[in-house]
């Protein structure tokens, strides 16, 4: 874990927190879909299967479609609309890799609608690539090319991070891919830690990899990337 981590707001106490029963809800979650969660994506492949997965399995036979990691029981909701759910009604949120497919706008209006569905003591968890991390693997290449004489230059280096930018984050458009595809957002440390406190959670910390309050989130974190951690006062 980066040294950016160490001391900053990580709550040594989560491993022994005491999540509320309850409803435990993984937004945006493509082919990550636990038992014994409620597992939500508003992509149109995810529409299908909650609507119609014998099409789906039809579509695949057909090999008009790709078989997909999608399952029957998914909840097919755009996270750009209000969440469905009452006020209080949510023992813990999980979203790995989705805050940063929303306009800021759209991020800031779910973080909010988040603390209101989750009940007192529910936990939002946030996992999101790290601007910062992004960033000063770009300039670390390219003090290292820059130190080289020109015609012993690697320039491809440089090439692969910048087409990662526009091809994978934010530029190009979508085309026929999904809605969801693309990064329109970039997070660090700071600004999400801001996002979660500006919509009312307290203890908001970034936390490592694996640990949390919420006890089986091993079941569903996949990256160890920027992770922040709030809790419905
Ligand atoms: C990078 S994937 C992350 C999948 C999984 N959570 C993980 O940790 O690997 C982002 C997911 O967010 C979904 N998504 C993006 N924008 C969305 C929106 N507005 N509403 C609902 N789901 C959305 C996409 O369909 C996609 O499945």
């Amino acid at each position: 874990m980066s040294t950016a981590m160490e001391g900053l707001g990580r709550d040594a106490g989560s491993a022994s927190y005491l999540l509320p029963r309850g409803l435990r809800v993984n937004l945006g979650c493509g082919p990550v879909m636990p038992k014994n969660w409620m597992n939500v994506d508003g992509s149109r492949r995810a529409w299908l299967m909650a609507h119609g997965a014998g099409l789906d399995r039809l579509l695949v036979r057909l090999k008009l479609l790709r078989a997909t990691a999608f399952r029957p029981g998914i909840v097919h909701h755009d996270l750009r609309r209000p969440l469905p759910w009452a006020n209080d009604s949510v023992a813990a949120i999980y979203a790995g890799e989705v805050w940063e497919h929303l306009e800021y706008e759209d991020a800031r209006r779910l973080t909010n609608e988040c603390r209101r569905v989750l009940m007192k003591g529910g936990v939002l968890r946030l996992c999101v690539p790290d601007g910062v991390e992004f960033w000063e693997n770009y300039l670390t290449i390219f003090r290292e090319e820059q130190a080289l004489e020109p015609a012993k230059r690697h320039v491809e280096r440089l090439h692969s991070h910048v087409r990662m930018y526009f091809d994978d984050i934010c530029t190009r458009p979508p085309g026929l891919k999904s809605f969801g595809h693309f990064h329109k957002w970039q997070y660090d440390e700071v600004q999400l830690v801001d996002l979660c406190t500006r919509s009312g959670f307290k203890d908001v910390g970034r936390q490592a990899f694996g640990v949390s309050r919420i006890p089986d989130i091993g079941v569903l974190e996949r990256s160890n990337f920027l992770i922040v951690e709030g809790v419905k006062p």
